[in-house]
């Protein structure tokens, strides 16, 4: 099937050096996998060493390469230094950052503790603006270029009840990389998000459609092309914004969600529920023929 199938040329990310904070599990694994097969080393982070090192001895057992473990909490300042001198101390350098470690998890705001609040606040917003200034001061005083890819989700601009701090927060991520698109182009660093819908993960569904609501709310219903996005077509897009077949493209956040957010969003969307005996109907009783 095409939509499992990788799209850019072998070799296209032959050379680069990329990290991805949240990269042992879910949709970060799976946009590593497909940049290993294109020839990029990785490194990967997040906050279990043995997820990471696992994901990682099966990446290189299926696919080659390189791929680097590293520990770090993307809340803590001092962890992502660290962590960002450990990779460039193993492979010389990074050429490209993936800002995709989040949490998340439903709930009515009124229910929230301020803690639950900064949870998500500082995972998403924090974390990635403690990734991104590490990044973007090591890259500007070494005078080398740099990529950024952030992944938000749609209702960045949305907003969305019953997620608000991750609403809040992915707000600010985009925020941040359509600021950073024009502040640091000058030092050749380039920034970009990409906003998936709905693409099946454990962490994600076991968070956002605990027990038997995958059931009650199908999120394929909501999606005009009828189903859930292919982890390889997501990571498809990845990898174009991440290669320099993309280095024109700076500032953009590219959605990829079937239509999911616009149908949401359209005054008469809704109509498609209307059958064709009752637009019949209507026809009929303006006087036009059925
Ligand atoms: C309300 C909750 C909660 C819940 C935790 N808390 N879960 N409050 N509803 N379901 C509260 C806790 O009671 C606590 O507050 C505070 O949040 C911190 O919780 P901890 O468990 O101590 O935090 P921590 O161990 O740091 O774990 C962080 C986490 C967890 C976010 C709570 O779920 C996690 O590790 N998530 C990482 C992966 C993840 O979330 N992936 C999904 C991304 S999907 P108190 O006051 O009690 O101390 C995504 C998709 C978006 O972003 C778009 C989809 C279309
Ligand atoms: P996931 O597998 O749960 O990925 C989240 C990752 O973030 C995990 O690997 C987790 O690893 C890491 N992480 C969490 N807190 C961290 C911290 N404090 N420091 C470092 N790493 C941390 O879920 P996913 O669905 O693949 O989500 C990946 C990205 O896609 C997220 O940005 C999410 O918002 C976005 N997204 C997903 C969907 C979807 O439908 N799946 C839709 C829109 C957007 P540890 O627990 O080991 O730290």
């Amino acid at each position: 099937m095409i939509l499992a199938e990788g799209m850019l040329k072998p070799g296209a990310l032959k050379g680069k050096n990329i990290l991805i904070t949240g990269g042992g599990t879910g949709l970060g694994r799976s946009m590593g996998v497909y940049f290993l097969q294109l020839g990029a080393n990785l490194v990967i982070t997040s906050r279990k060493l043995d997820v990471l090192e696992e994901t990682a001895r099966k990446m290189m057992d299926e696919n080659g390469g390189s791929v680097i473990p590293l520990l770090c909490d993307v809340r803590e300042i001092d962890e992502v230094e660290a962590m960002w001198k450990a990779a460039i101390d193993r492979l010389g350098q990074i050429h490209v950052v993936l800002n995709n470690a989040a949490g998340n998890f439903i709930s009515p705001t009124e229910r929230l503790s301020t803690n639950a609040f900064n949870t998500i606040l500082d995972i998403v917003l924090k974390g990635t603006s403690h990734v991104t200034l590490t990044a973007g001061k090591y890259w500007i005083a070494q005078k080398q270029p740099g990529i950024f890819l952030n992944i938000v989700t749609t209702y960045a601009w949305t907003g969305s009840g019953y997620v608000v701090p991750s609403a809040a927060a992915k707000a600010g991520v985009l925020a941040m990389t359509r600021s950073l698109a024009v502040e640091w182009a000058k030092y050749g660093i380039r920034s970009n998000a990409i906003a998936p819908g709905p693409f099946p993960t454990e962490g994600a569904w076991s968070r956002l459609l605990p027990g038997e609501m995958a059931e009650k709310f199908d999120p394929a219903k909501k999606v005009p092309v009828g189903r859930v996005g292919e982890h390889q077509e997501l990571a498809n897009l990845a990898a174009y914004l991440v290669s320099d077949y993309s280095s024109f493209v700076n500032g953009e956040v590219m959605t990829i969600d079937g239509g999911e957010w616009l149908k949401g969003a359209g005054e008469f969307n809704n109509l498609d529920q209307i059958p064709g005996t009752m637009w019949d109907m209507m026809e009929a009783s303006r006087g036009k023929k059925a």
